[in-house]
C-alpha cells in the first residue's frame, strides 16, 4: 500500500508510559483489546499498562497473561509495569527481579502511593541494577483523602479535598531518595507548580529523576468540576490556574520529560456523584488534540511534542521509539494538524467514555498508525 501523506505530519509512533487497561479483572471498563484499539487510534504504538488490576501485576504469571494477550492481538505494544510492593499493599517489596525477568519495564503501585520510605529506598537501590525506573503516584494519602483539589471549588461544593502539599511532599521525598541512592525515580502525573520547581532543582543536582504530565492537567483547572462533574474527577486532582500555567511553561525547558495519558476508564455507573465517583479520565484518543492546542498557543513546538510523546518516554523505559531511519522499527503515526472530529460513540474505541471532552469538537486527528510496518489504524 502506498500512503499519501501530503499535508500530514509523519512522526515516530507515540509511547504512553501510563495506561490502565483493567485486564485481568475489570474488563467491563476496558480490556487489552479495546485499550489497544484506543491506543492506536490515538497514535500510540507502545503503552505501559499499570498493575492495579485484579489480581495485580505482582507475579510472573500475571505478567505472562498480559504479554500473551497483547501479543495475540498484535495491535499495539503493551508492556506491563509490575507492582513495587506485593498486592500493592505497601508492606513488602515485590520480587522485582522476577518481575523484570518476566518482562516488566517499570515498577509502580499507581493509585496506591508508596508511603513507606524504607521500601521506596530499597526499590530505588535495586532500580539501578534492574535498569528499570521505579515510578510513584505521589500523593501522601494520609494527607490527601478527599475528592478534589483543596481550594475554592471544593469549598463551594462542600467537598472533602486533596491538598497540593500531599503531592509535593512525596514528590520531594522521592527526589531526595533518588539523589542519595542513584536510583531512577519517575514521578507520575505531576500537577503542581511547586512540584515543577522540586523536579527542576533535583535535576539540576544530577539526580536520576524523570517525570510525566497528563494532558488534562495542562488543559483544565479545578473549575472544570463545575461543568463536567465526576468526569473531571481524577487523582491527583485538577488544580489551579497557576499550576496549569507552571506545567505549561515547563514543557519546553526539559523539566517535564514526557506526556502520559493516565488513561483511566470507568463505567458510567462508577461516575455518578463527584464525592463518591471513582477517579480517573480516559485519554488515549484526546492526548494529541490537547497537545496540539498547546502547540497552537505556542507553549511548545511540534518537534517538542514528538519528543514528549514518543522519543523521551521511549528512553525512560530503555526502548527505541520508531524512527523514519532505514532498518529502524516502523512504528509510525501520521496525523492531520487541522482535521476536526468529535469523540463520541462512533469514534471512541475505549469501552468507557469518562472524559470532559466527550462530545466535544477536537482539532487534530490521527490518520494512520503503523506498528511494526503494518497499518493498525486508519481514519
Ligand atoms: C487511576 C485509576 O483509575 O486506576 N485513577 C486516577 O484518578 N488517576 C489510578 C491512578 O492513576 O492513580
Ligand atoms: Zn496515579
Ligand atoms: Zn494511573
Amino acid at each position: 500500500e502506498i500512503i499519501d501523506a501530503k499535508g500530514l505530519i509523519v512522526a515516530p509512533g507515540f509511547v504512553d508510559l501510563h495506561v490502565h487497561f483493567r485486564d485481568p479483572g475489570q474488563t467491563y471498563k476496558e480490556d487489552i483489546l479495546s485499550g489497544s484499539k484506543a491506543a492506536v487510534a490515538g497514535g500510540y504504538t507502545t503503552v505501559v499498562c499499570m498493575p492495579n488490576t485484579e489480581p495485580p501485576i505482582d507475579s510472573p504469571e500475571v505478567v505472562e497473561y498480559v504479554k500473551a494477550k497483547s501479543k495475540c492481538w498484535g495491535i499495539c505494544n503493551v508492556l506491563p509495569a509490575g507492582t513495587v510492593t506485593r498486592g500493592r499493599k505497601g508492606k513488602e517489596l515485590s520480587d522485582l527481579w522476577a518481575l523484570k525477568e518476566a518482562g516488566c519495564v517499570a515498577f509502580t503501585d499507581d493509585g496506591a502511593p508508596v508511603i513507606d520510605s524504607s521500601l521506596m529506598k530499597k526499590a530505588l537501590e535495586l532500580s539501578a541494577q534492574l535498569k528499570a525506573p521505579v515510578m510513584n503516584h505521589c500523593e501522601d494519602d494520609r494527607v490527601a483523602m478527599g475528592a478534589i483539589n483543596e481550594g475554592e471549588v471544593s469549598a463551594l461544593l462542600g467537598l472533602s479535598s486533596r491538598p497540593p502539599e500531599a503531592e509535593d511532599m512525596l514528590n520531594a521525598r522521592d527526589c531526595v531518595l533518588s539523589y542519595y541512592t542513584g536510583g531512577h525515580v519517575h514521578i507520575q502525573h505531576l500537577t503542581t507548580a511547586l512540584g515543577v520547581d522540586i523536579i527542576r532543582y533535583f535535576k539540576g543536582k544530577g539526580a536520576r529523576v524523570t517525570c510525566e504530565v497528563n494532558p488534562y492537567h495542562l488543559l483544565f483547572t479545578e473549575e472544570e468540576l463545575l461543568r463536567s462533574g465526576a468526569n473531571a474527577k481524577v487523582n491527583p486532582p485538577l488544580r489551579k490556574k497557576e499550576d496549569v500555567e507552571a506545567l505549561r511553561e515547563a514543557l519546553s525547558d526539559g523539566t517535564i520529560d514526557c506526556v502520559a495519558t493516565d488513561h483511566a476508564p470507568h463505567a458510567v455507573f462508577e461516575k455518578g456523584r463527584v464525592d463518591t465517583a471513582m477517579p480517573g479520565i480516559i485519554g488515549l484518543q484526546t492526548a494529541l488534540p490537547v497537545m496540539l492546542e498547546l502547540v497552537a498557543k505556542e507553549y511548545l513546538s511540534l518537534i517538542k511534542l514528538v519528543e514528549l510523546m514518543s522519543t523521551n518516554p521511549a528512553k525512560i523505559i530503555g526502548i527505541e521509539a520508531g524512527t523514519l531511519a532505514e532498518g529502524a522499527p516502523a512504528d509510525i503515526v501520521i496525523f492531520d494538524l487541522k482535521k476536526e472530529w468529535i469523540l463520541d460513540d462512533e469514534t471512541n474505541f475505549s469501552k468507557s467514555r469518562n472524559t470532559p471532552l466527550w462530545g466535544k469538537t477536537l482539532t487534530g486527528k490521527v490518520i494512520y498508525t503503523i506498528k511494526g510496518g503494518k497499518v493498525v489504524y486508519k481514519d
